[in-house]
């Protein structure tokens, strides 16, 4: 048997990026296997180790590891009282952009803020990011995102009367699901960004959104089509749950159930219309 040839440059990158590995983290590949220094649960277990350590001469010549991002509890307590102190979006945006507690900003390309009319009466948020997103520094532009976009116009909606954000503004790297700290660290900033539009509805797409944001364990089977009270702290919001467009694209058999959920949202945004005199 005549072994196969090894695959070229050019399909070893396209097998990456249908993998969903479409970013280098450093320039130089990390065996993580080889450095016990590296794996984490020899880390775990390891006692703590001085803040700065002699290093013997050998490794003097290794580059220096990346900066170690702040510990989660201070970084979620820096997101909390920026956000706090943020008196529009516009504050609010700027100050996301030099904030670095969160680690996935160092792997973006840039700041995914919101898309939409900050004046809207609804709002939409998603999970994270994605490869287009991240490009563009839009929420919502790739295939889901044209999804999104028909699924508003079924009920008379567009972006220039819907304002669209995320829970999580930097894209992750290669997709990946958000850790937990990540996600807390986020939450601050898009609670108030929620709090700032103060829309009549809030729809979250998805299960991750829906489990951030309206404080439950259940999964989007359950939550879909449930309406919620998102609190801000100063008034409380009608929130519905429905599909991600992602999901719906994996799914297409869901779009009934996602026609319910708009029909339902027209119907809420109808009743809560301001009474013209
Ligand atoms: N998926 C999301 O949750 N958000 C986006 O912006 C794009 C895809």
């Amino acid at each position: 048997m005549t072994p196969e040839s090894p695959p070229t440059v050019q399909q070893l990158l396209a097998f990456y990026l249908e993998s969903g590995v479409d970013c280098a983290l450093s320039d130089e590949p990390v065996n993580r296997l080889s450095d016990p220094d590296l794996m984490p649960a020899a880390r775990e277990a390891a006692p703590a180790q001085p803040a700065v350590r002699s290093l013997p001469a050998a490794a003097a010549t290794t580059p220096a590891p990346r900066a170690e991002p702040a510990a989660p509890e201070a970084a979620i307590r820096s997101a909390r009282e920026a956000a706090r102190t943020a008196p529009s979006l516009e504050a609010l945006r700027a100050l996301m952009e030099t904030f670095d507690g969160c680690a996935l900003k160092s792997t973006a390309t840039r700041l995914v803020f919101a898309d939409g009319n900050p004046s809207a009466r609804i709002m939409f948020v998603g999970e994270a990011p994605g490869r287009e997103e991240d490009l563009e520094g839009l929420p919502f532009v790739g295939r889901s995102g044209k999804l999104l976009d028909r699924m508003m116009a079924a009920i008379g909606l567009d972006r220039s009367s819907a304002y669209i954000a995320n829970v999580i503004p930097w894209r992750p790297p290669g997709n990946r699901t958000p850790t937990p700290q990540e996600t807390q660290i986020c939450l601050p900033f898009i609670q108030r960004q929620i709090e700032l539009v103060n829309p009549d509805v809030l729809v979250t797409l998805g299960n991750p959104s829906t489990q951030t944001l309206l404080s439950t364990r259940e999964g989007i089977m359950k939550t879909r089509g449930r309406w919620f009270d998102y609190d801000t702290g100063t008034r409380k919001i009608r929130a519905l749950a429905t599909f991600h467009p992602a999901y719906l694209l994996r799914s297409p058999s869901y779009k009934k159930m996602a026609w319910l959920d708009l029909r339902a949202i027209a119907k809420a945004l109808e009743q809560a219309k301001p009474q013209s005199s």
